[in-house]
């Protein structure tokens, strides 16, 4: 379970953005997270039921980033955040494809907006409904879905 990450500065304006915090973002949300996995990977390559859950967000979602334009649906402007989850997403499909056919099963989810450090506790759902998810796929059958993108209300557009 890849769960750690960081949201970055309060304020993700494109235009004003600095670019040391999207360095930042991308070291922890991407990069820290490949380095997990590939030091996991002799245990999971040994492991009866592999499993690789990436903790990613919606708002990575690029098709609802799209939607959101003109409206708020898809959290505020965050030029380090919210791509720093589309990249993540991205470099878990690489994953998928290299790992096809070894049975691990490698997806990534989204908790919803929890209660949290990473928000100031402005999150409407609890760390246990936000764990819901990650832990369905953590646990998933041998020959479950791989590749894809969660939320408990079902699959996140990419
Ligand atoms: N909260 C939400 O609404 C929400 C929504 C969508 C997705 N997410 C995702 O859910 C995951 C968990 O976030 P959270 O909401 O639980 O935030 P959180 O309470 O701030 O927890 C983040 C965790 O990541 C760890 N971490 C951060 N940087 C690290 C690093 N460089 N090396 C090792 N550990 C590091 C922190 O450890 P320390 O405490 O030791 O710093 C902390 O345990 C994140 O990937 C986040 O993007 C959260």
């Amino acid at each position: 379970m890849n769960n750690a990450g960081i949201s970055g500065s309060r304020e993700q304006l494109p235009t004003t953005s600095d670019l040391d915090v999207i360095r930042t973002v991308v070291e922890t949300n991407v990069l820290g997270v490949i380095r997990v996995t590939n030091a996991m990977l002799p245990l999971l390559r040994r492991s009866p039921s592999p499993r690789i859950v990436n903790v990613s967000s919606g708002v990575g979602s690029l098709t609802r980033q799209v939607g959101s334009v003109g409206n708020d649906s898809a959290g505020p402007v965050a030029v380090a955040y919210s791509p720093s989850k589309t990249f993540l997403n991205a470099v878990m499909l690489q994953y998928v494809r290299e790992l096809d056919g070894t049975g691990i099963l490698v997806n990534a989810a989204c908790p919803g907006y929890v209660a949290t450090d990473l928000n100031g506790f402005r999150g409407v759902r609890t760390p246990q409904q936000g764990a819901a998810t990650p832990i369905r796929l953590a646990t998933l059958p041998d020959g479950g879905p791989t590749g894809g993108f969660f939320e408990d209300a079902g699959v996140v557009p990419w």
